[in-house]
């Protein structure tokens, strides 16, 4: 399958975000994640609808928004109208058909994601109708957070439902703590999809980083 690269601006300078969704496009990334926080599902605030909004005509690179608050059945159509051509909800904090079907009828792609503490069967009913799914391998809030190495089960047993459900090729996306270290085997393990905050933003070449995350060894690759 192919490996995406879905490097998330929380780790990124604020003040220049304009300007760092155009290079992550320059630099080869595949979406850019947007980690939503609302002092609430999660402690910290980040950013909302209005920011997405300004991003937007900064880069055709699909902006891939990852809710993490506690009503987001509120914010679907703040996003779909911002700009967002993925939604991603939390099964902690919604009923996910319902959301699935408010996120759809916006014409927006739609995904589901569970906490490191949410056993992995959670996901399987939202395998059908999904466009992506996330597994968080940090407890969403913060950045810079170490990988936990149990969800690389997680993402064995996911993969393998959605093989014997009829989504060989659904979309698997990883949320944290993902380093070049340990991106062959999150990819091995079955995913497809790599967040990453502060190996792209913290690299001294963001488009290496990035390609080495992909499992890149060559330059022509
Ligand atoms: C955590 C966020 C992640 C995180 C990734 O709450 O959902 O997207 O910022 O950052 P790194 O790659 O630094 O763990
Ligand atoms: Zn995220």
């Amino acid at each position: 399958m192919k490996v995406k690269i879905a490097p998330s601006i929380l780790a990124s300078d604020f003040s220049k975000a304009g300007e760092t969704v155009s290079l992550l496009e320059q630099n080869g990334a595949d979406y850019v994640h947007c980690d939503v926080m609302d002092g609430n599902f999660v402690p910290p605030i980040t950013f909302g609808a209005q920011f997405v909004k300004a991003l937007r005509p900064h880069t055709k690179l699909p902006l891939d928004c990852h809710l993490m608050v506690l009503h987001p059945e509120t914010h679907i159509e703040d996003f779909a109208r911002a700009g967002a051509d993925l939604i991603t909800v939390h099964v902690e904090a919604c009923d996910i058909p319902k959301l699935f079907r408010r996120i759809a009828s916006f014409g927006v792609k739609k995904s589901a994601v569970i906490n490191p503490a949410t056993p992995v069967e959670q996901i399987f009913p939202a395998v059908e109708e999904a466009d992506m799914l996330l597994l968080m391998s940090v407890v969403p809030g913060w950045g810079g957070q170490k990988f936990i190495p149990e969800t690389l089960k997680k993402i064995e047993t996911l993969r393998n439902f959605c093989v014997t459900h009829g989504r060989p090729e659904l979309d698997i996306e990883v949320d944290g703590g993902i380093t070049e270290e340990n991106v062959g085997d999150v990819l091995s393990a079955g995913a497809n999809v790599i967040v990453a905050g502060s190996t792209v933003f913290r690299s001294p070449d963001m488009e290496q980083t990035i390609r080495r995350l992909r499992g890149c060894k060559r330059s022509s690759c």
